[in-house]
């Protein structure tokens, strides 16, 4: 099953049936927000708006592992994630979707991971016979491979939604995660093109290192809100990024309805043996 984390509203698609809504409670503590469970021509989806109704939880205040862990409750096994960031490489324009396949991590201060070895907590009420659980169970410490961070198979119906729809995209990109809530200064902005990176947010990470440790596929889909900070040489605001995101709504949920369509069960991708000979 198809979980998508976004911006609040995301669900109100056309043809999206909402079946209810669904409080979970996890070991780590609350998630966002209730899940929306929906259904789209007989396949059922899970929506959670990451910063909850009404956004409220910073970026470095929302609470991942409890997101993370409901969606594996309701039987997630595919997340994509909707995000808004900041244009970093002199190519991208405001406006424009950007399919990440890289990261960089300068988060500071959030959980960011489930296997915390003599001090790990896990929900003694799952019952699945995976090596998630055994780990958890087991204490273990766990160090999962990222060399390719992003489900191929999911970029790759992201990638083929965005060429028939015909908006302006970019099928590979480097997402540099900041702290926040403060926005970058115009010297970081420099030294973040320097190290590489193609686009800058707050929230991708630890979401996909956290659902990459469950063993769920993760892809993102990425809307340019603004030009990140000294690129352009205005200051920067919520505003625009707000401005943006809804502008960019009817399309962004466009792209969601192929993406759903075009979703296969039948993965040909390395993403669940990501827990293979991780643990130690
Ligand atoms: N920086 C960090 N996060 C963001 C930005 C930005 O410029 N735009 C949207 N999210």
């Amino acid at each position: 099953m198809l979980g998508i984390i976004g911006g609040s509203g995301l669900y109100q698609i056309e043809g999206i049936r909402i079946i209810k809504e669904e409080k979970i409670l996890t070991p780590y503590g609350e998630p966002s927000d209730n899940y929306i469970i929906a259904e789209y021509k007989g396949k059922k989806l899970v929506f959670l708006p990451r910063h909850g109704r009404g956004h409220k939880y910073p970026p470095h205040l929302i609470n991942y592992r409890a997101n993370i862990w409901g969606f594996r409750k309701l039987g997630v096994n595919k997340i994509l994630s909707v995000g808004a960031v900041g244009g970093i490489n002199p190519l991208l324009k405001a406006g424009d979707f950007v399919i990440t396949d890289q990261f960089i991590d300068f988060t500071k201060v959030r959980p960011n991971t489930f296997y915390e070895g003599e001090y790990t907590i896990y929900d003694e009420t799952d019952n699945k016979d995976d090596l998630v659980m055994e780990y958890l169970r087991n204490n273990r410490v766990v160090h999962i491979d990222m060399t390719e961070p992003f489900c191929e198979e999911m970029r790759n119906i992201l990638i083929k939604s965005c060429s028939k729809l015909g908006y302006r995209f970019h099928s590979r990109g480097c997402y540099v995660a900041t702290e926040g809530p403060r926005l970058e200064t115009s010297a970081e902005i420099k030294a973040f093109s320097l190290l590489g990176a193609d686009v800058v947010g707050m929230t991708l990470v630890p979401e996909i290192v956290l659902a990459r440790e469950l063993n769920i596929h993760f892809a993102s889909i990425n809307v340019i809100t603004n030009l990140a900070a000294g690129i352009k040489g205005d200051r920067l605001t919520s505003d625009e990024v707000i401005e943006m995101m809804s502008k960019k709504q009817e399309e962004l949920k466009n792209i969601l309805i192929d993406f759903i369509e075009n979703l296969s069960d039948n993965f040909n991708c390395k993403c669940e043996d990501v827990l293979k000979g991780a643990g130690i």
